[in-house]
């Protein structure tokens, strides 16, 4: 019995490291996996399938700090966060994964070890160590956070850390990053490969929405949206929400693309059901999006087509339909962006006049409705 645990042990793979040289052409990606312990296997037989040349984390790989009360939103212990990424570490599909491909990423604020955690996060160096360790991608990362870039020929990595630096999100006049990161991102940029993809949990193109996600702080969005200016090429990619969309930059410079999937294991959908459905689909803003949302469990996919320049994205669900799915040509990002005027649009009257066309439309005849119901019900119910 012993031995036979001993040869499990054994077994275990640990990750590929990653390594810069030789061109790649196929990314995969995708956040939020493993919350109240619930798995989905298939979507990681999925992403093997799909092959992949490298696997990007965008966080939320698993969700460390507590959940039910009276401890909810509180830090765990390292053991019980250890074992957390342990045990979906060791589990058949990750296994698989790991044997099949490359594997990176960064932490968002779950695997970071607290909800929305930000600068101010006491055990913040074992959130980073944990999520090394658990990576185990052979990149050294020794400044503070793990923001890292990697290389391969003409296209650059850029993972951004969302978290080690970040001001509370409470300040309005706070920062994301951190100058230190700032600093270090606009050289990685100057370095000018034809594709730059950047990758991290928060989603940035989402300033209009009224939503209760969390966002870039307004002033580090412009500033990012500023290098993007400056430096073409680029494409977002972002996690977090728990559902996929595909948003374009309406008054960069340049056009610029943001890939939002999030949701591997739960979505909007499998936890709230209509209820997400209707809160996403009708009750935000729909200003940037290319195709509808995708409410359910899904990953992303890029794949470059280095000699015809194209670039085919997509968001795809648990068995690999691509449900978003969008061709962009790379000269495109380089060419000024004809949506400039778009620009020019006041978003705040944009955002209530959204709300206030949902509750119209949506919620006060479903109010009545639901109100002439209860009447109905109570005055007949009454007469027996
Ligand atoms: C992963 O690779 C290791 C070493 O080759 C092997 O022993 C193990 O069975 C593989 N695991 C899976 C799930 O494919």
């Amino acid at each position: 019995m012993i031995f036979l645990y001993l040869i499990l042990v054994i077994e275990i793979s640990s990750g590929l490291k990653v390594t810069e040289h030789g061109k790649i052409s196929r990314i995969a990606f995708g956040s939020c996996a493993n919350q109240f312990g619930i798995t989905n296997p298939d979507i990681f037989y999925s992403i093997i399938n799909w092959k992949p040349d490298i696997y990007v984390w965008l966080g939320d790989i698993v969700y460390a700090d507590r959940f039910s009360l009276p401890m909810a939103f509180s830090p765990t212990n390292e053991k019980i966060w250890r074992s957390k990424y342990n045990s979906f570490k060791t589990s058949i599909e990750y296994q698989a994964l790991i044997n099949s491909t490359m594997i990176t990423g960064v932490y968002d604020d779950h695997d970071y070890g607290i909800n929305d955690g930000d600068k101010n996060f006491i055990y913040k160096e074992i959130g980073k160590k944990l999520v090394l360790e658990f990576l185990d991608d052979g990149s050294i990362r020794d400044h503070g956070g793990v923001y890292h870039s990697f290389t391969f020929e003409d296209l650059k990595l850029i993972l951004l850390d969302i978290r080690w630096f970040r001001d509370s999100k409470l300040d309005k006049e706070g920062d994301s990053l951190g100058e230190e990161q700032w600093v270090w991102l606009e050289k990685e940029l100057q370095t000018g490969e034809r594709v730059k993809i950047i990758g991290n949990g928060l989603q940035v193109n989402t300033f209009d929405r009224n939503s209760p996600a969390e966002k870039w702080h307004e002033k580090s969005r412009l500033r990012l949206w500023g290098l993007l200016d400056k430096y073409p090429g680029v494409l977002l990619l972002t996690g977090d929400v728990h559902y996929g969309e595909l948003l374009r930059i309406p008054c960069s410079k340049h056009i610029v693309y943001e890939i939002t999937s999030s949701g591997l294991t739960h979505s909007v959908f499998t936890t709230f059901n209509m209820i997400g459905w209707y809160f996403v689909n009708l009750w935000q803003p729909f200003n940037f999006n290319i195709g509808k949302k995708f409410l359910y469990k899904n990953f992303g996919t890029i794949e470059i087509d280095w000699e015809t320049q194209l670039i085919h994205v997509s968001v795809r669900d648990t068995f690999s339909v691509p449900q978003i799915e969008y061709t962009i040509n790379i000269n495109e990002l380089y060419e000024t962006n004809p949506d400039i005027k778009f620009c020019q649009e006041n978003f705040k009257a944009l955002k209530y006049k959204h709300i206030l066309g949902t509750f119209f439309i949506i919620l006060l005849p479903f109010w009545i409705n639901f109100l002439a119901i209860l009447i109905f019900l109570r005055k007949y119910s009454n007469s027996y």
